[in-house]
C-alpha cells in the first residue's frame, strides 16, 4: 500500500516573547489566573510587517531542507489557516510563490484549531490515491491580530506560530499517516467566532461591525473540547486497530492544558508520553499541531517507528485526529 511518510519538519514563530506579567497592563488579569486556568506562561506575538504567509515560508524552506527536496519537486501545497494574509488570494498561492514551488498547485483548508489535521487528511489522501507525490502540509494561524486586546477572556489565550511537515509518497512501507477522523458540528459555529470581513459583514461598504475581534463562549468551548478530544481520539485508534497503549506519544492541540490533561487520563497516557508545549506558545490554532511534532522531533522524543497521535478542535465547530507511525 502506499502511504505518506512525513520526511521533513520545519517551523517558524515571531521573535517578540509577550508574558502574562506583561499582559497585567493591558487588561485585569494576572499572571497567577493565566497559569492556573490555562498552563500558558508566555506566547508569541507578531509584529505589523509579519503575516501568515511570512511564518509558514520560513517552516516551509525548513521542512523542504531537512528532506532534501527542492521547491520544484513539490506537487501540492496545503495551508490549515483561519488567519491567512487576505480573504484571497489564498495563502498556500503565498507560500507556492515565496518558495517557487513552481510545480504545485496551492489550497487552503479552513478548520480553524484542527486545520492541521484536515489538511494532513487531504495531503495523505492525494498521495494515497496517486494524484500527489511530495506535499508540504502547513498550520499557520496569527490569531493575535484577529483578538479583542480589550477582552481578558480571549486575548490572554493566543499566540502565533507555523508548523510544516514534508510528506512523500512511500510504496510499501507500514510507515506514514495511518488513519484520520474529521468531524464537525456546525449548530456550534456561534461559540467561537471572528465574523468580520466575510460576506456577512464584509470589511468595506456598510458595514455593521457586531464585534471588535474573535468572540468565544469559553465554558462552551471547554465542555465540548473535554469530551471530543477523548471522542476522536478513540475513534482513530479504534478504526486503525490500535489501542491507546501502543501510543509513543500523544502531541495534542495546545489550547488548555487542562483540557490536555482530562484527555490525557482519559486515554490512560502517562505523562512522559504527552507533549506538552502550551506554556511558551499559548494556542497557536493551526500551527499548534505541527510546532509539537517539530519541537518532538528536534528534541529526540518523537523517532522513526514511534506510533503518534496528534487530537485538534477548534471553531466551527470541528475536530479530529490523525494516527502517523512517524
Ligand atoms: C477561557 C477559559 C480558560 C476560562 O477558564 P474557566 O475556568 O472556564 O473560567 P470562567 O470562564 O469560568 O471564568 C471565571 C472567572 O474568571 C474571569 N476571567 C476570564 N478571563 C480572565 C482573565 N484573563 N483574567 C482574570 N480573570 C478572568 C471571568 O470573568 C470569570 O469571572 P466571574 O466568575 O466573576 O464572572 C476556559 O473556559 C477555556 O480554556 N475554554 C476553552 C477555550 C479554548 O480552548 N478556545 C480555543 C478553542 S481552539
Amino acid at each position: 500500500m502506499r502511504r505518506a511518510l512525513v520526511t521533513g519538519v520545519g517551523m517558524q514563530v515571531p521573535s517578540r516573547i509577550v508574558t502574562n506579567k506583561e499582559l497585567e497592563s493591558l487588561v485585569d488579569t494576572s499572571d497567577e489566573w493565566i497559569l492556573q486556568r490555562t498552563g500558558i506562561r508566555e506566547r508569541r506575538v507578531a509584529g505589523p510587517d509579519e503575516t501568515a504567509s511570512s511564518l509558514a515560508i520560513v517552516a516551509a524552506k525548513e521542512a523542504l531542507d531537512r528532506s532534501q527536496v527542492h521547491p520544484e519537486e513539490l506537487d501540492i501545497i496545503v495551508v490549515g489557516t483561519v488567519t491567512g494574509d487576505m480573504p484571497f488570494p489564498s495563502t498556500s498561492c503565498l507560500v507556492q510563490a515565496g518558495i517557487g514551488a513552481v510545480n504545485a498547485g496551492a489550497m487552503d483548508v479552513g478548520a480553524a484549531c484542527a486545520g492541521f489535521i484536515y489538511s494532513l487528511c487531504v495531503a495523505s489522501s492525494l498521495i494515497e490515491s496517486g494524484q500527489s507525490r511530495n506535499a508540504l502540509v502547513i498550520g499557520v494561524d496569527m490569531l493575535t491580530k484577529f483578538v479583542d486586546w480589550t477582552d481578558r477572556s480571549t486575548c490572554v489565550l493566543f499566540g502565533d506560530g507555523a508548523g510544516a511537515l514534508m510528506v512523500q509518497a512511500s510504496e510499501n512501507g507500514d510507515r506514514g499517516v495511518l488513519k484520520t477522523v474529521m468531524l464537525a458540528d456546525g449548530t456550534g459555529a456561534r461559540h467561537i467566532e471572528y465574523p468580520v470581513g466575510g460576506s456577512k459583514y464584509p470589511a468595506s461598504g456598510e458595514q455593521r461591525t457586531p464585534a471588535k475581534g474573535l468572540t468565544m463562549n469559553g465554558s462552551e468551548v471547554y465542555r465540548f473540547a473535554v469530551t471530543a478530544m477523548g471522542d476522536a481520539c478513540c475513534r482513530v485508534l479504534d478504526e486503525a486497530g490500535y489501542s491507546a497503549e501502543e501510543v509513543d506519544l500523544f502531541v495534542p492541540h495546545q489550547a488548555n492544558l487542562r483540557i490536555i490533561q482530562s484527555a490525557q487520563k482519559r486515554l490512560g497516557i502517562p505523562d512522559e508520553r504527552v507533549f506538552v508545549n502550551v506554556d511558551r506558545f499559548g494556542n497557536t490554532s493551526g500551527g499548534s499541531i505541527p510546532i509539537g511534532l517539530y519541537e518532538a522531533e528536534r528534541s529526540g522524543r518523537l523517532k522513526p517507528g514511534d506510533l503518534v497521535l496528534t487530537v485538534g478542535f477548534g471553531a466551527g465547530l470541528v475536530w479530529g485526529a490523525n494516527l502517523i507511525r512517524w
